[in-house]
């Protein structure tokens, strides 16, 4: 039978305010400007799942899926703040696992990596880690950064329609992206999915990715539904972080902070 399992961030005030940490069998969004430590905590938390439970792991191996940007990508994004690595380094995970007394290439070789290099193959990809996860003890899943490439795919800069076009097919492209990953952790697998999200700040941008405040993630309401907790990560003082819930089932909206060391994210 499953059982919800909950995975620590590598912070124990950031765990506090999430009731001890990431739920397995629940998909979770962190969202935040550029720097704020997203791709950091995903980096932390692919170490953390591998550990025996008493250290705040699930025991298990985690499927990772990166996004490829390139240049001219980014150019197409209209954002000086855009992701601008956005893949996974196997240096920090080895860095990471020496913090946690874990052999650095036994941390490597649970994760399961995979780069994206459209919206199309990124969606293949999610399709594929459900067939990774029959049979094998996965229990994290992570997406970093799930908006990054449907903002090149579908960032419109022709007429009108044709704008109109893209917002529909990326808007149904998302639905999918949604309901794959609804079915994923909350009927099939004891996995928790956490997907890291950028907001959109620059005014300049698309007003189809545009967020209204800054603080909104990327990709509006549609993902919101599929995400059952949602944390705003953003900076503080000097080099403290600061992780605020935003909408939680069970959570109040408290805030907690975090640095950003070579071991990962920690208190
Ligand atoms: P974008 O992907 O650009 O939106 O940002 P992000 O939120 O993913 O930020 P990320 O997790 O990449 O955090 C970047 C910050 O992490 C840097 O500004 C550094 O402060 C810190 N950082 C990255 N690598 C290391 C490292 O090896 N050691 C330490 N101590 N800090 C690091
Ligand atoms: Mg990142």
């Amino acid at each position: 039978r499953k059982r919800v399992m909950k995975i620590s961030t590598g912070s124990k005030q950031f765990d506090t305010i999430l009731g001890g940490g990431f739920q397995t069998m629940s998909i979770s969004e962190v969202f935040g400007e550029f720097r704020c430590g997203k791709t950091q905590l995903a980096h932390t938390m692919s170490v953390i799942a591998q550990l025996p439970k008493d250290l705040g792991g699930a025991e298990g191996k985690v499927a990772y899926i990166g996004m490829s940007l390139i240049i001219d990508q980014m150019d197409a994004m209209l954002t000086a703040n855009a992701d601008t690595e956005g893949t996974f380094r196997p240096e920090r995970i080895a860095q990471i696992a020496e913090r946690f007394g874990v052999d650095p290439e036994t941390a490597q070789d649970n994760i399961t990596y995979a780069r994206a290099v459209n919206s199309e193959h990124q969606m293949e990809l999610l399709n594929k880690v459900a067939e990774y996860f029959v049979g094998n003890e996965y229990r994290l899943l992570i997406i970093d950064s799930i908006m990054a490439l449907f903002r090149v795919d579908y960032t419109g800069r022709g007429e009108l329609n044709e704008r109109q076009q893209k917002l529909n097919q990326f808007l149904s492209k998302l639905t999918h992206v949604a309901e794959a990953l609804t079915l994923l952790c909350l009927v099939e697998f004891n996995v928790a999915v956490l997907m890291t999200n950028q907001v959109q700040s620059d005014p300049g941008a698309s007003a189809l990715f545009a967020g209204a405040d800054g603080r909104k993630p990327v990709g509006g309401h549609i993902l919101a539904h599929a995400s059952a907790t949602r944390i705003l990560l953003r900076k503080g003082r000097g080099e403290e972080r600061v992780a605020k819930i935003q909408d939680s089932p069970d959570m109040p909206e408290k805030e907690a902070t975090y640095i950003i060391t070579n071991g990962g994210i920690n208190d």
